[in-house]
């Protein structure tokens, strides 16, 4: 049971050990409420990362309405992968075919911000770096000898720098979206909720009072 109990404690210390290098992890300049960004961040999604990685546990139709993006568009322009909007982001990519070609398979998206935090995530996506010793010529800050290559170096070339980190910002915002879609809807009913109580707060204090007033 103790044993148990410090294999929990120690936890999310081993999660992060297994990330690799955190001294290159840096704040995501995200914000789930900017919906530009995450539009944007869908798009690169479908463009870039969707070709090897699935977000199994999100549905385009879920999406497209939290995005406010009309469904036409969505089958039109964002859409390869199904024939229908309610199917879920997944993809045809074999995972053990995948495993020989980059030596692991690529792993599903839709929870990776929660697992490895938007910060980690936002990071890793911007420190690729150029490394002959590595099978597709670069190698990662953040997740030393990845497997995966460099999909967006060409992206990053074309952009600079600085309009490149801010693509990775919105592709980062994307996925922590993905990782939990109800987060908006949450905080949106939260406050409805704290308006309630406190609408009721009067009612059941004056009602209180009435009913103490003959016993003090
Ligand atoms: C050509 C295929 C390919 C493409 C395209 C691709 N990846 Fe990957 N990705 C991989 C592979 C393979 C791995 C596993 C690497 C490893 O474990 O060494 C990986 C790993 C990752 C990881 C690490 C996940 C974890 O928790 O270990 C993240 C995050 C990631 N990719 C994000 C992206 C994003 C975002 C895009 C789009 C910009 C993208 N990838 C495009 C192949 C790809």
């Amino acid at each position: 049971m103790k044993k148990l109990a410090v294999i929990l404690f120690c936890l999310p210390a081993m999660v992060f050990a297994a990330g690799g290098n955190n001294e290159h992890v840096v704040s995501a300049p995200i914000n789930l409420k900017d919906r530009v960004s995450l539009q944007n961040g869908a798009k690169l999604f479908v463009n870039y990362c969707m070709g090897c990685h699935s977000a199994k546990y999100l549905r385009y139709e879920r999406m497209a309405d939290d995005l406010g993006i009309p469904h036409d568009l969505v089958m039109e322009k964002l859409n390869f992968t199904s024939e229908r909007i309610g199917d879920t982001m997944t993809n045809s990519m074999d995972p053990k075919v995948a495993e020989q070609w980059f030596g692991a398979a690529p792993p599903d998206l839709t929870l990776t911000a929660r697992l490895r935090t938007p910060d980690w995530l936002y990071s890793y996506l911007v420190s690729f770096y150029p490394d002959d010793t590595r099978p597709y010529g670069y190698n990662n800050k953040v997740f030393p000898l990845v497997g995966m290559p460099h999909v967006m170096a060409g992206l990053e070339q074309e952009l600079g720098e600085e309009k490149f980190k801010s693509e990775m910002a919105d592709l980062t915002n994307f996925l922590t979206y993905a990782s939990e879609p109800i987060k908006l809807e949450r905080e949106r009913l939260g406050v409805y909720v704290l308006i309630f109580l406190f609408i009721l707060f009067w009612p059941a204090y004056f009602l209180k009072r009435e009913y103490w007033k003959d016993v003090h």
